[in-house]
């Protein structure tokens, strides 16, 4: 194992209940997380998953804390940083994964504007409050160091790392809604990436396509066409293992990551690279 894709400090997790987040959390947490606090509107999922990363958590010091909160309410946004703040003293590690689909496809021509206006609010709106929160959070901490085989480094007062996607990129016919969501949560990151590096903060987002939560898994099960599309359109002709999403995530957080920033890391199978005709 490479020493510099262990963590020791504080993470908090927005949207891990279920899905890519919590297994995000866990994966921070098995990297060496001081401590994960899991932050999502649905407290029960969240308390569950805040339990049984005790599992996996490899820092002897590991402790686990749940935030009740909604992106789209400013003041929970702000509470749950300075929850993590005050209880840990600091906020090394924000992942962001609190995002939803589209629901019913519908071309451009037929969207509907309320659609729109909901998906854009948590997508777009709800994750910009919480990267607002969690850099002004970090800003006032003290930057850390590395020291590796070749001398120490300065690795920046935090990292911040956005659940964007695939759709961040490329389209895929009727989900426009979230096509721009994503496209916007891109532009969030580059953004908060370069606006915030003098002052040690990276941003990247992390950017996959169909991954095996549980709702896919269900999907896959009663559909097999489902199946056969994924098949169809990805190289690797499966779709990902949330933990092949939730390790890059723990990786970006690293020492080994130090020098990325504003930037995506596609977790897609070359999806995006090419026109797959067969
Ligand atoms: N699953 C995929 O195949 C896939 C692919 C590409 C990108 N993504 C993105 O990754 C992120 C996570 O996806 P997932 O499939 O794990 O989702 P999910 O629906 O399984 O989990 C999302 C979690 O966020 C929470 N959440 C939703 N809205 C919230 C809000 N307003 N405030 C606080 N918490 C809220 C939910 O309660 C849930 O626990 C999303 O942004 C999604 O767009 C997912």
């Amino acid at each position: 194992m490479i020493n510099s894709t262990r963590l020791d400090g504080i993470a908090l997790v927005v949207g891990s209940g279920r899905g890519i987040g919590r297994e995000a959390a866990f994966s921070l947490a098995e990297a060496g997380a001081k401590a994960v606090v899991f932050a999502d509107m649905n407290e029960d999922t969240a308390k569950e998953s805040s339990e049984e990363s005790k599992k996996y958590a490899s820092n002897p010091a590991y402790q686990t804390a749940v935030f009740k909160m909604n992106v789209q309410d400013d003041k929970s946004v702000q509470d749950m940083v300075d929850y993590v703040v005050q209880e840990y003293g600091r906020l090394d590690y924000a992942v962001n994964a609190a995002g939803v689909d589209n629901g019913v496809h519908a071309p451009i021509a037929e969207v509907d504007v309320e659609t729109y206006d909901r998906i854009m609010n948590i997508n777009a709106r709800g994750n910009l409050i919480c990267v607002r929160a969690q850099v002004a959070a970090m800003q006032k901490q003290e930057p850390k160091t590395w020291t590796s085989r070749n001398g120490t480094r300065d690795i920046g007062r935090g990292v911040i790392i956005n659940l964007a996607s695939a759709n961040s990129f490329v389209g895929l016919p009727g989900k426009g809604c979230y096509t721009i969501s994503k496209h916007a949560f891109m532009a969030i990151t580059k953004m908060a990436g370069l606006d915030h590096a003098p002052e040690g903060i990276r941003v990247n987002a992390v950017c996959p396509t169909w991954v095996r939560t549980p709702p896919l898994d269900v999907e896959l099960e009663k559909n097999p066409e489902v199946r056969g599309m994924i098949s169809a359109i990805v190289p690797i002709k499966r779709a990902a293992e949330c933990e092949e999403v939730s390790d890059t995530i723990a990786f970006l957080c690293s020492p080994a990551a130090s020098y990325i920033n504003g930037t995506s890391l596609l977790v897609d199978a070359a999806v995006t690279t090419t026109v797959r005709l067969f």
